[in-house]
């Protein structure tokens, strides 16, 4: 499909309209860099894994509908990505729920702020999760859609910490799997920060020292 010529940058000077051209994505933020400690996974190897595992889900879910269920806020921008590597029709649907609060240990108190818009009896559900660590609000998670009698219930998740898993999970399309430390960027939060980052990078310990939680 060939891009609309007509469409024009709005933000272009008068009487100089210029056509919208490819948008390169911000390859790191200037105010978060003396907070970051390293880079976990670089913005490359996320693509190039999301696409690798769009692939996988373009053909086994080939001629059946598709329901991607984010997890947020973390999943969001990952699921941005992976729906765009996805060549099938496709639906969205959120779920909110609690697990961290501002602290960076889990609690294991899943609570859910925001359900389902719609009924997912017979279709095919897709669970999109930005990070598994002790896997209890996925567990959660699974248990809860189960009951609404899906016709399948698969994982997708971007990264898995581990040796902290404290409940056995199938997931099976992973992207990553990670050591067990926090990781911020690519939709993960920090004090609600850093989610705009393109990578996954650690902190400095100050930055958990200086906070006031
Ligand atoms: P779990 O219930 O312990 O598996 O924790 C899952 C949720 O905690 C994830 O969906 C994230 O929202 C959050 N979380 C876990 N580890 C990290 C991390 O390293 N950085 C940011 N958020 C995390
Ligand atoms: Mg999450």
């Amino acid at each position: 499909m060939e891009a609309n010529a007509e469409v024009r940058s709005g933000s272009a000077a008068a009487g100089s309209p210029s056509v919208v051209g490819v948008l390169t994505l911000a390859p790191h933020v200037n105010a978060y860099e003396s907070d970051i400690e390293r880079t976990l996974i670089t913005q490359q190897d996320i693509q190039a894994k999301l696409a690798e595992l769009g692939e996988r889900i373009s053909g086994d879910y080939q001629g059946r509908d598709l329901l991607l269920v984010g997890v947020l806020k973390g999943a969001f921008v990952m699921m941005a990505d992976l729906a765009r590597y996805i060549r099938l029709p496709l639906e969205f649907d959120f779920m909110a729920v609690s697990s961290y609060g501002a602290a960076t240990q889990t609690s294991g108190v899943v609570r859910i702020l925001k359900d389902l818009d719609h009924d997912i009896e017979g279709r095919n559900v897709l669970i999109v999760e930005d990070i598994v660590d002790s896997g209890l609000t996925l567990s959660y998670l699974l248990k809860n859609l189960r009951t609404r009698r899906p016709a399948s219930l698969e994982v997708c998740a971007l990264m898995q910490k581990l040796d902290v898993q404290q409940v056995p999970l199938d997931i099976k399309y992973k992207a990553f799997e990670i050591p067990p430390v926090f990781v911020v960027g690519y939709g993960l939060d920090y004090g609600e920060r850093f989610r705009n980052l393109p990578f996954v990078g650690t902190l400095k310990p100050e930055v958990y020292r200086d906070a006031v939680t």
